[in-house]
């Protein structure tokens, strides 16, 4: 530790003050799945559907992540701990913020996930896992990293020649080879409003009741 001689501050807004203006509840959206899996898609459409909603959410996504704050980091297993640990306390300041956070990273390592739960309050980690066949992935293929990989131009690629622990128990699980990105965006913006972190407004109460 090299912050022995700091002192925590206690601030005087809450993070359930922030969250309030807003008629939400802070929480942690953490999508995990191999790359092309779909997460940034699903994520960014849950991102719209909460903005429609009056929702306050904010998107860290892994590629972008890494262009900046985790520029420094490559594919390693160790830089990708670091990754994951970086981005676990940014989203908690996120939450802190009353915020409403969705996080798109591979993030292979049960243990990685398990460590960035464990920072936040109980019920706060929702994990989402973006469960798309490899074989559907290779095919999509969006960035032709699955075609360099399997020439050797790529290394540690995961689900190639870099390992993927399957969640065990996901607060959410989500099929994108079976249904369309939008309902399973809807899927999870239903769990949220659910569990209490958002309220679907009267308007869009009576929008879903009128379709069903
Ligand atoms: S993580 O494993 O550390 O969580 P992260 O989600 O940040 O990964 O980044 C994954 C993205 O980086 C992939 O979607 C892909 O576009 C790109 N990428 C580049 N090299 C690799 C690699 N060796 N393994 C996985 N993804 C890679």
């Amino acid at each position: 530790m090299k912050t022995e001689n700091t002192v925590w501050h206690e601030q005087h807004i809450t993070k359930e003050q922030r969250a309030g203006i807003k008629q939400q509840k802070s929480c942690l959206l953490w999508y995990t799945g191999l790359s092309g899996s779909g997460k940034s898609t699903v994520a960014n459409a849950v991102d719209a559907l909460l903005f429609e909603l009056g929702c306050h959410s904010y998107l860290l996504d892994g590629d972008n992540v890494r262009h900046g704050l985790n520029g420094d980091l490559g594919f390693s297993d160790e830089d990708r701990v670091e990754n994951i640990r970086r981005i676990g306390e940014v989203s908690k300041l996120f939450l802190d913020a009353g915020l409403i956070v969705s996080t798109a990273f591979i993030s292979p390592f049960s243990e990685d996930r398990a460590s960035a739960r464990e920072k936040l309050a109980q019920g706060e980690f929702i994990e989402v896992y973006i469960d798309t066949p490899i074989s559907v992935c290779e095919q999509r293929d969006p960035k032709g990293l699955y075609k360099k990989a399997r020439k050797g131009e790529i290394k540690d690629f995961t689900g190639i020649d870099s390992s993927y622990d399957i969640p065990q128990n996901p607060e959410i699980h989500v099929k994108t080879a079976e249904h369309s990105i939008q309902s399973c965006a809807q899927q999870i913006v239903n769990y949220l409003a659910e569990q209490g972190f958002i309220e679907l407004s009267f308007i869009e109460l009576s929008k879903e009741t009128n379709e069903s």
